[in-house]
Protein backbone atom coordinates (compact mmCIF):
# COMPACT_ATOMS: atom_id res chain seq x y z
CA UNK A 1 0.00 0.00 0.00
CA UNK A 2 1.57 3.52 -1.02
CA UNK A 3 2.17 6.53 1.38
CA UNK A 4 -0.23 9.35 1.38
CA UNK A 5 2.83 11.77 2.30
CA UNK A 6 6.22 12.21 2.90
CA UNK A 7 8.15 14.00 5.10
CA UNK A 8 11.91 14.79 4.59
CA UNK A 9 14.21 15.62 7.55
CA UNK A 10 13.52 13.33 10.95
CA UNK A 11 14.75 16.20 13.32
CA UNK A 12 12.79 17.00 16.06
CA UNK A 13 10.37 19.00 14.25
CA UNK A 14 10.23 16.39 11.50
CA UNK A 15 9.96 13.69 13.25
CA UNK A 16 7.72 14.69 15.62
CA UNK A 17 5.28 16.20 12.52
CA UNK A 18 5.66 12.57 11.03
CA UNK A 19 4.47 10.69 14.54
CA UNK A 20 1.29 13.00 14.61
CA UNK A 21 0.31 12.43 10.99
CA UNK A 22 0.60 8.77 11.00
CA UNK A 23 -1.42 9.18 14.13
CA UNK A 24 -4.31 10.54 12.47
CA UNK A 25 -4.50 7.37 10.52
CA UNK A 26 -2.07 8.70 7.38
CA UNK A 27 0.28 6.01 5.76
CA UNK A 28 3.34 8.09 5.48
CA UNK A 29 6.84 7.35 3.49
CA UNK A 30 10.03 8.90 5.46
CA UNK A 31 13.75 10.01 4.12
CA UNK A 32 16.14 11.96 6.40
CA UNK A 33 20.15 12.14 4.97
CA UNK A 34 21.55 10.52 7.36
CA UNK A 35 19.65 7.30 6.69
CA UNK A 36 20.59 5.55 9.05
CA UNK A 37 18.02 7.41 11.06
CA UNK A 38 14.88 6.68 8.93
CA UNK A 39 14.81 2.66 10.40
CA UNK A 40 15.57 4.19 13.47
CA UNK A 41 12.97 6.44 13.84
CA UNK A 42 10.43 3.81 12.74
CA UNK A 43 11.64 1.10 15.11
CA UNK A 44 10.70 3.43 17.84
CA UNK A 45 7.43 4.77 16.32
CA UNK A 46 5.15 2.10 18.49
CA UNK A 47 2.29 1.45 17.43
CA UNK A 48 2.37 3.81 14.69
CA UNK A 49 5.71 2.04 13.52
CA UNK A 50 2.65 0.21 10.43
CA UNK A 51 1.81 3.70 9.14
CA UNK A 52 5.55 4.53 8.55
CA UNK A 53 7.22 3.84 5.54
CA UNK A 54 11.14 4.49 6.08
CA UNK A 55 13.01 5.49 2.88
CA UNK A 56 16.61 5.23 1.69
CA UNK A 57 16.92 7.36 -0.98
CA UNK A 58 14.75 9.92 -2.64
CA UNK A 59 13.70 7.33 -5.44
CA UNK A 60 12.20 5.08 -2.68
CA UNK A 61 10.67 7.95 -1.42
CA UNK A 62 8.91 8.88 -4.74
CA UNK A 63 8.25 5.96 -5.54
CA UNK A 64 6.19 5.00 -1.91
CA UNK A 65 4.23 8.12 -2.33
CA UNK A 66 0.75 7.33 -4.37
CA UNK A 67 0.41 10.11 -7.05
CA UNK A 68 0.19 13.22 -7.14
CA UNK A 69 2.55 13.32 -4.16
CA UNK A 70 2.72 15.99 -1.17
CA UNK A 71 5.96 15.78 0.08
CA UNK A 72 6.94 17.88 3.38
CA UNK A 73 10.31 19.17 3.91
CA UNK A 74 11.21 20.28 7.41
CA UNK A 75 15.18 20.53 6.86
CA UNK A 76 17.06 23.53 8.15
CA UNK A 77 15.85 26.65 6.65
CA UNK A 78 18.00 28.30 3.62
CA UNK A 79 20.61 26.49 1.63
CA UNK A 80 19.20 22.92 2.76
CA UNK A 81 15.96 23.44 1.52
CA UNK A 82 17.46 24.41 -2.19
CA UNK A 83 19.45 21.77 -1.66
CA UNK A 84 16.97 19.49 -1.29
CA UNK A 85 13.94 20.59 -3.98
CA UNK A 86 16.91 20.06 -6.12
CA UNK A 87 17.33 16.65 -5.32
CA UNK A 88 13.72 16.12 -5.34
CA UNK A 89 13.28 17.52 -8.38
CA UNK A 90 14.74 14.57 -10.43
CA UNK A 91 12.22 11.95 -8.68
CA UNK A 92 9.13 14.04 -8.60
CA UNK A 93 6.45 14.50 -11.43
CA UNK A 94 3.98 17.02 -12.69
CA UNK A 95 1.28 17.68 -9.91
CA UNK A 96 3.43 16.93 -6.99
CA UNK A 97 3.78 19.47 -4.27
CA UNK A 98 6.48 20.20 -2.11
CA UNK A 99 6.11 21.71 1.38
CA UNK A 100 8.41 23.89 3.04
CA UNK A 101 7.52 23.68 6.59
CA UNK A 102 10.83 25.15 8.10
CA UNK A 103 11.15 28.70 9.08
CA UNK A 104 11.70 30.30 5.84
CA UNK A 105 12.40 34.15 5.05
CA UNK A 106 9.45 34.24 2.97
CA UNK A 107 11.64 36.29 0.01
CA UNK A 108 12.90 32.59 -0.22
CA UNK A 109 9.90 31.09 -0.48
CA UNK A 110 8.74 33.57 -3.44
CA UNK A 111 11.59 32.77 -5.25
CA UNK A 112 11.19 28.97 -4.85
CA UNK A 113 7.52 29.19 -6.12
CA UNK A 114 8.43 31.39 -9.10
CA UNK A 115 11.47 28.50 -10.18
CA UNK A 116 9.02 25.89 -9.39
CA UNK A 117 6.69 27.81 -11.82
CA UNK A 118 6.41 26.10 -15.12
CA UNK A 119 8.15 23.25 -13.79
CA UNK A 120 4.76 21.24 -13.59
CA UNK A 121 6.09 20.54 -9.63
CA UNK A 122 3.62 23.10 -7.14
CA UNK A 123 5.37 24.41 -4.06
CA UNK A 124 3.63 25.45 -0.83
CA UNK A 125 5.41 27.58 1.92
CA UNK A 126 3.86 26.22 5.08
CA UNK A 127 4.92 27.94 8.57
CA UNK A 128 4.47 25.52 11.74
CA UNK A 129 4.84 27.00 15.23
CA UNK A 130 4.02 25.26 18.55
CA UNK A 131 7.87 23.56 19.08
CA UNK A 132 8.22 20.05 19.44
CA UNK A 133 4.72 19.62 21.16
CA UNK A 134 2.79 21.17 19.06
CA UNK A 135 4.45 19.46 15.78
CA UNK A 136 3.54 16.03 17.84
CA UNK A 137 0.04 16.58 19.21
CA UNK A 138 -1.28 19.52 16.59
CA UNK A 139 0.71 23.07 15.67
CA UNK A 140 -0.57 25.83 14.36
CA UNK A 141 -0.22 25.88 10.86
CA UNK A 142 -0.44 29.03 8.00
CA UNK A 143 0.26 27.81 4.72
CA UNK A 144 1.03 29.93 1.33
CA UNK A 145 0.57 28.98 -2.00
CA UNK A 146 -2.14 28.41 -4.87
CA UNK A 147 -5.72 27.56 -3.34
CA UNK A 148 -5.64 24.61 -5.26
CA UNK A 149 -2.72 23.02 -3.84
CA UNK A 150 -4.13 24.27 -0.55
CA UNK A 151 -7.26 21.96 -1.29
CA UNK A 152 -5.06 19.12 -2.16
CA UNK A 153 -3.18 19.25 1.23
CA UNK A 154 -6.31 20.73 3.58
CA UNK A 155 -7.25 17.53 4.92
CA UNK A 156 -4.33 16.32 6.22
CA UNK A 157 -3.25 19.41 7.67
CA UNK A 158 -6.13 19.96 9.26
CA UNK A 159 -6.10 16.53 10.78
CA UNK A 160 -3.10 17.22 12.59
CA UNK A 161 -3.38 20.85 13.52
CA UNK A 162 -4.14 22.18 16.75
CA UNK A 163 -8.07 22.66 17.56
CA UNK A 164 -9.36 25.50 19.29
CA UNK A 165 -12.83 24.57 20.57
CA UNK A 166 -13.24 22.14 17.88
CA UNK A 167 -11.88 24.36 15.07
CA UNK A 168 -8.75 23.47 13.15
CA UNK A 169 -6.06 25.76 13.25
CA UNK A 170 -4.59 25.53 10.35
CA UNK A 171 -5.76 27.58 6.69
CA UNK A 172 -4.57 29.12 3.84
CA UNK A 173 -3.52 32.33 4.22
CA UNK A 174 -2.60 33.56 0.48
CA UNK A 175 -0.18 33.24 -2.23
CA UNK A 176 3.35 31.93 -2.68
CA UNK A 177 5.33 33.24 0.34
CA UNK A 178 1.95 34.16 2.40
CA UNK A 179 2.54 31.31 5.06
CA UNK A 180 5.63 32.38 5.71
CA UNK A 181 5.42 35.75 6.14
CA UNK A 182 2.86 35.46 8.91
CA UNK A 183 5.02 32.88 10.57
CA UNK A 184 7.88 35.55 10.49
CA UNK A 185 5.12 37.82 12.09
CA UNK A 186 3.99 35.56 15.03
CA UNK A 187 7.53 35.02 16.04
CA UNK A 188 8.59 38.59 15.96
CA UNK A 189 5.12 38.85 18.05
CA UNK A 190 6.59 35.66 20.13
CA UNK A 191 9.81 37.88 20.75
CA UNK A 192 8.00 40.94 22.03
CA UNK A 193 5.51 38.90 24.19
CA UNK A 194 8.34 37.26 25.69
CA UNK A 195 10.45 40.52 26.16
CA UNK A 196 7.68 42.21 28.08
CA UNK A 197 7.24 39.50 30.61
CA UNK A 198 10.88 39.53 30.96
CA UNK A 199 10.76 42.82 31.89
CA UNK A 200 8.04 42.29 34.10
CA UNK A 201 10.23 39.61 35.79
CA UNK A 202 13.09 42.24 36.18
CA UNK A 203 10.65 44.45 38.26
CA UNK A 204 9.70 41.51 40.30
CA UNK A 205 13.07 40.41 41.05
CA UNK A 206 15.11 43.46 41.00
CA UNK A 207 12.20 46.22 41.86
CA UNK A 208 10.56 44.38 44.20
CA UNK A 209 13.29 41.87 45.33
CA UNK A 210 10.69 38.88 45.33
CA UNK A 211 12.49 35.08 44.63
CA UNK A 212 12.04 33.17 41.80
CA UNK A 213 9.84 30.96 43.54
CA UNK A 214 7.69 33.84 44.97
CA UNK A 215 7.61 35.01 41.73
CA UNK A 216 6.20 32.09 39.48
CA UNK A 217 3.16 31.97 41.53
CA UNK A 218 2.57 35.40 40.53
CA UNK A 219 2.75 34.44 36.88
CA UNK A 220 0.45 31.15 37.58
CA UNK A 221 -2.61 33.80 39.29
CA UNK A 222 -1.82 36.09 36.38
CA UNK A 223 -2.28 33.24 33.68
CA UNK A 224 -6.16 32.67 35.09
CA UNK A 225 -6.87 35.74 34.15
CA UNK A 226 -7.01 37.82 31.17
CA UNK A 227 -3.15 37.34 30.42
CA UNK A 228 -4.14 33.66 30.10
CA UNK A 229 -1.46 32.16 28.02
CA UNK A 230 0.67 29.51 26.52
CA UNK A 231 3.89 31.99 27.25
CA UNK A 232 2.80 32.88 30.77
CA UNK A 233 1.71 29.58 31.76
CA UNK A 234 4.95 28.18 30.90
CA UNK A 235 7.06 31.58 32.09
CA UNK A 236 5.53 30.28 35.84
CA UNK A 237 6.76 26.58 35.21
CA UNK A 238 10.09 27.80 34.25
CA UNK A 239 10.18 30.18 37.31
CA UNK A 240 9.05 27.46 39.89
CA UNK A 241 11.58 24.98 38.55
CA UNK A 242 14.88 23.56 40.47
CA UNK A 243 18.21 23.17 39.32
CA UNK A 244 19.24 19.19 39.65
CA UNK A 245 22.91 20.52 40.36
CA UNK A 246 22.97 23.07 43.13
CA UNK A 247 19.31 22.86 43.91
CA UNK A 248 18.81 26.67 43.28
CA UNK A 249 15.86 27.80 41.12
CA UNK A 250 16.91 27.12 37.59
CA UNK A 251 16.36 30.52 36.29
CA UNK A 252 18.85 31.70 38.75
CA UNK A 253 21.69 29.40 37.24
CA UNK A 254 21.08 30.25 33.50
CA UNK A 255 23.35 32.64 31.94
CA UNK A 256 21.06 35.87 30.94
CA UNK A 257 22.39 35.64 26.99
CA UNK A 258 19.65 34.82 24.67
CA UNK A 259 19.84 33.34 21.58
CA UNK A 260 17.86 34.02 18.21
CA UNK A 261 17.67 32.23 14.96
CA UNK A 262 16.65 35.14 12.65
CA UNK A 263 13.01 35.30 12.19
CA UNK A 264 12.09 37.81 15.00
CA UNK A 265 14.76 40.18 13.06
CA UNK A 266 13.49 39.17 9.70
CA UNK A 267 10.34 40.70 11.02
CA UNK A 268 11.91 43.94 12.12
CA UNK A 269 13.19 44.24 8.52
CA UNK A 270 10.25 43.60 6.70
CA UNK A 271 8.44 46.16 9.34
CA UNK A 272 10.96 48.53 8.07
CA UNK A 273 10.98 47.90 4.51
CA UNK A 274 7.20 48.21 4.50
CA UNK A 275 6.82 51.75 6.43
CA UNK A 276 5.28 50.33 9.47
CA UNK A 277 6.59 51.06 13.21
CA UNK A 278 6.84 48.22 14.97
CA UNK A 279 8.84 49.22 18.13
CA UNK A 280 7.94 47.09 20.53
CA UNK A 281 9.37 44.38 18.22
CA UNK A 282 12.33 46.16 17.53
CA UNK A 283 12.88 46.62 21.09
CA UNK A 284 12.31 43.07 21.43
CA UNK A 285 14.88 41.93 19.01
CA UNK A 286 17.50 44.45 20.39
CA UNK A 287 17.37 43.48 23.52
CA UNK A 288 18.25 39.90 22.47
CA UNK A 289 20.99 41.58 21.06
CA UNK A 290 22.25 43.67 23.83
CA UNK A 291 21.54 40.40 26.40
CA UNK A 292 24.03 38.74 24.14
CA UNK A 293 27.10 41.10 25.03
CA UNK A 294 27.61 39.94 28.42
CA UNK A 295 31.26 40.86 28.55
CA UNK A 296 30.49 44.57 27.57
CA UNK A 297 27.31 44.74 29.39
CA UNK A 298 29.82 43.59 32.81
CA UNK A 299 32.27 46.47 31.54
CA UNK A 300 30.10 48.98 31.48
CA UNK A 301 28.45 48.25 35.03
CA UNK A 302 31.81 48.53 36.18
CA UNK A 303 32.45 51.96 33.96
CA UNK A 304 28.83 53.32 35.40
CA UNK A 305 28.88 51.18 39.05
CA UNK A 306 25.96 48.76 39.21
CA UNK A 307 22.97 51.22 39.80
CA UNK A 308 21.93 51.45 42.73
CA UNK A 309 18.05 50.28 42.41
CA UNK A 310 16.07 52.16 43.81
CA UNK A 311 13.38 49.61 45.71
CA UNK A 312 10.23 50.24 44.41
CA UNK A 313 8.24 50.99 47.32
CA UNK A 314 3.87 50.65 47.08
CA UNK A 315 1.70 48.08 48.32
CA UNK A 316 2.45 45.01 46.98
CA UNK A 317 -0.80 44.00 45.92
CA UNK A 318 -1.67 47.41 43.87
CA UNK A 319 1.49 47.00 42.18
CA UNK A 320 1.00 43.42 41.29
CA UNK A 321 -2.27 45.12 39.55
CA UNK A 322 -0.38 47.53 37.80
CA UNK A 323 1.83 45.20 36.66
CA UNK A 324 -0.55 42.54 35.02
CA UNK A 325 -2.43 45.55 33.57
CA UNK A 326 0.67 46.83 32.15
CA UNK A 327 1.98 43.80 30.61
CA UNK A 328 -1.62 43.49 29.02
CA UNK A 329 -1.61 46.67 27.48
CA UNK A 330 1.85 46.10 25.79
CA UNK A 331 0.76 43.32 24.32
CA UNK A 332 -1.96 45.12 23.04
CA UNK A 333 0.21 47.31 21.45
CA UNK A 334 2.73 44.83 20.41
CA UNK A 335 -0.28 42.99 18.65
CA UNK A 336 -1.29 45.83 17.00
CA UNK A 337 1.94 46.21 15.32
CA UNK A 338 2.54 42.88 14.45
CA UNK A 339 -0.92 42.83 12.55
CA UNK A 340 -0.04 46.60 11.10
CA UNK A 341 3.01 44.85 9.19
CA UNK A 342 0.55 42.16 8.28
CA UNK A 343 -1.59 44.53 6.40
CA UNK A 344 1.10 46.06 4.98
CA UNK A 345 2.82 43.63 3.29
CA UNK A 346 -0.77 42.17 2.63
CA UNK A 347 -1.52 45.79 0.49
CA UNK A 348 2.28 45.65 -0.82
CA UNK A 349 2.11 42.03 -2.36
CA UNK A 350 -1.57 42.04 -3.08
CA UNK A 351 -2.31 39.03 -0.74
CA UNK A 352 -5.34 39.99 1.19
CA UNK A 353 -4.24 38.19 3.89
CA UNK A 354 -7.18 37.39 6.17
CA UNK A 355 -6.78 38.76 9.51
CA UNK A 356 -9.71 37.07 11.21
CA UNK A 357 -8.38 33.73 10.26
CA UNK A 358 -4.67 34.80 11.27
CA UNK A 359 -5.93 35.65 14.67
CA UNK A 360 -7.96 32.35 14.68
CA UNK A 361 -5.44 30.11 13.78
CA UNK A 362 -3.21 31.25 16.51
CA UNK A 363 -5.69 30.83 19.42
CA UNK A 364 -4.38 26.81 19.78
CA UNK A 365 -1.42 25.56 18.95
CA UNK A 366 0.92 27.94 18.44
CA UNK A 367 3.76 29.55 20.81
CA UNK A 368 1.83 32.93 20.80
CA UNK A 369 -1.55 31.58 22.17
CA UNK A 370 -3.98 33.19 24.22
CA UNK A 371 -7.35 34.35 25.21
CA UNK A 372 -6.56 37.70 24.05
CA UNK A 373 -6.29 36.14 20.63
CA UNK A 374 -10.05 34.50 20.61
CA UNK A 375 -10.99 38.51 21.45
CA UNK A 376 -8.78 39.85 18.57
CA UNK A 377 -10.03 36.92 16.40
CA UNK A 378 -13.50 38.50 17.27
CA UNK A 379 -12.42 42.62 16.66
CA UNK A 380 -11.10 41.86 13.51
CA UNK A 381 -14.73 39.93 12.04
CA UNK A 382 -16.89 42.20 13.39
CA UNK A 383 -14.58 45.52 11.89
CA UNK A 384 -12.60 48.80 13.19
CA UNK A 385 -9.85 47.46 13.11
CA UNK A 386 -8.63 47.09 9.17
CA UNK A 387 -6.53 49.95 9.90
CA UNK A 388 -4.82 49.70 13.52
CA UNK A 389 -6.24 47.26 16.24
CA UNK A 390 -5.92 49.80 18.81
CA UNK A 391 -9.36 50.63 16.73
CA UNK A 392 -11.37 47.80 17.51
CA UNK A 393 -14.04 49.31 19.73
CA UNK A 394 -13.22 46.06 22.16
CA UNK A 395 -9.76 47.21 22.12
CA UNK A 396 -10.17 51.16 22.96
CA UNK A 397 -12.20 50.25 25.98
CA UNK A 398 -9.50 47.33 26.99
CA UNK A 399 -6.56 49.67 26.25
CA UNK A 400 -8.36 52.81 27.90
CA UNK A 401 -8.99 50.49 31.16
CA UNK A 402 -4.93 49.41 30.96
CA UNK A 403 -3.01 52.07 29.62
CA UNK A 404 -2.48 53.89 32.94
CA UNK A 405 -0.80 50.93 34.36
CA UNK A 406 1.78 50.74 31.49
CA UNK A 407 1.87 54.66 32.02
CA UNK A 408 3.39 54.30 35.73
CA UNK A 409 4.75 51.05 35.53
CA UNK A 410 7.12 52.29 32.86
CA UNK A 411 7.64 55.97 34.68
CA UNK A 412 8.37 53.56 38.06
CA UNK A 413 10.91 51.45 36.44
CA UNK A 414 12.40 54.18 34.90
CA UNK A 415 13.06 55.89 38.20
CA UNK A 416 14.53 52.54 39.87
CA UNK A 417 16.45 52.36 36.97
CA UNK A 418 15.31 49.17 35.22
CA UNK A 419 15.59 48.36 31.75
CA UNK A 420 12.15 47.94 30.05
CA UNK A 421 12.59 48.81 26.65
CA UNK A 422 9.82 46.60 25.14
CA UNK A 423 7.46 48.06 27.69
CA UNK A 424 8.05 51.54 27.01
CA UNK A 425 8.34 51.15 23.22
CA UNK A 426 4.95 49.88 23.05
CA UNK A 427 3.59 53.12 25.19
CA UNK A 428 5.55 55.31 23.38
CA UNK A 429 3.79 53.70 20.34
CA UNK A 430 0.66 54.03 21.65
CA UNK A 431 0.81 57.47 22.80
CA UNK A 432 2.50 58.74 19.93
CA UNK A 433 -0.39 56.69 17.89
CA UNK A 434 -3.21 58.54 19.92
CA UNK A 435 -1.94 61.69 19.64
CA UNK A 436 -3.80 64.10 16.61
CA UNK A 437 -1.29 66.70 16.69
CA UNK A 438 1.85 65.37 17.02
CA UNK A 439 4.96 67.32 16.91
CA UNK A 440 6.45 66.27 13.38
CA UNK A 441 5.27 70.11 12.67
CA UNK A 442 8.78 71.28 14.38
CA UNK A 443 10.38 68.41 12.12
CA UNK A 444 8.85 70.04 8.64
CA UNK A 445 10.48 73.32 9.64
CA UNK A 446 13.56 72.05 10.38
CA UNK A 447 13.41 70.51 7.48
CA UNK A 448 12.35 73.03 5.19
CA UNK A 449 15.27 75.54 7.32
CA UNK A 450 17.77 73.36 6.00
CA UNK A 451 17.14 71.94 2.90
CA UNK A 452 14.00 73.87 1.84
CA UNK A 453 11.80 70.68 1.73
CA UNK A 454 8.69 72.77 2.29
CA UNK A 455 5.49 71.68 4.30
CA UNK A 456 2.17 71.91 4.15
CA UNK A 457 -0.03 74.17 6.12
CA UNK A 458 -2.94 72.95 8.37
CA UNK A 459 -5.94 73.52 6.25
CA UNK A 460 -4.49 74.85 2.92
CA UNK A 461 -3.58 73.24 0.15
CA UNK A 462 0.05 72.94 -1.71
CA UNK A 463 3.79 73.41 -0.58
CA UNK A 464 5.18 76.63 1.65
CA UNK A 465 8.27 78.09 2.54
CA UNK A 466 9.24 79.44 5.75
CA UNK A 467 10.33 83.02 6.63
CA UNK A 468 14.06 81.94 7.24
CA UNK A 469 17.06 82.65 4.92
CA UNK A 470 20.43 81.16 4.46
CA UNK A 471 21.65 84.45 6.03
CA UNK A 472 19.77 83.99 9.49
C1 LIG B 1 7.36 28.41 17.08
C2 LIG B 1 8.69 29.06 17.37
C3 LIG B 1 9.81 28.41 16.63
C4 LIG B 1 11.11 29.19 16.60
C5 LIG B 1 11.91 29.34 17.83
C6 LIG B 1 12.13 30.77 18.13
O1 LIG B 1 6.49 29.16 16.64
O2 LIG B 1 7.20 27.22 17.29
O3 LIG B 1 8.61 30.40 16.97
O4 LIG B 1 9.41 28.29 15.30
O5 LIG B 1 11.99 28.55 15.76
O6 LIG B 1 11.43 28.67 18.91
O7 LIG B 1 13.26 31.20 17.53
P1 LIG B 1 14.54 31.81 18.24
O8 LIG B 1 15.55 30.73 18.32
O9 LIG B 1 14.92 32.90 17.29
O10 LIG B 1 14.14 32.32 19.58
Amino acid sequence: EKAEIGLIGLGTMGSNLALNIAEKGHRIAVFNRTVSRVDEFKANAGELADRIVPCHSLAELAEAIRPPRPVIIMVLAGKPVDEQIAALRGELEANDILIDAGNANFHDTVRRFRELEGSGLTFIGMGVSGGEEGARHGPSIMVGGTEESWKRVEGVLTAISAKFKGEPCAAWLGPDGAGHFVKTIHNGIEYADMQMIAEIYGILRDGLSMGAKEIAPVFGTWNKGRLNSYLIEITAKVLAADDAKTGKPVVDVILDRAGQKGTGKWSVIEAQQLGIPATAIEAAVAARVLSSLKDERQAAEKAYGALAVEKIDAPRDALLKDLELALFAGKIAAYAQGFAVMAGASNEFGWKLPMPTIAKIWRAGCIIRSEMLDTMAEAFSSGGAEKNLLMAPAFVTLMKGAHPSLRRIVARAAEAGLPVPALSSALGYFDAYRQGRGTSNLIQGQRDFFGAHGFERIGEQGAFHGPWNSAD
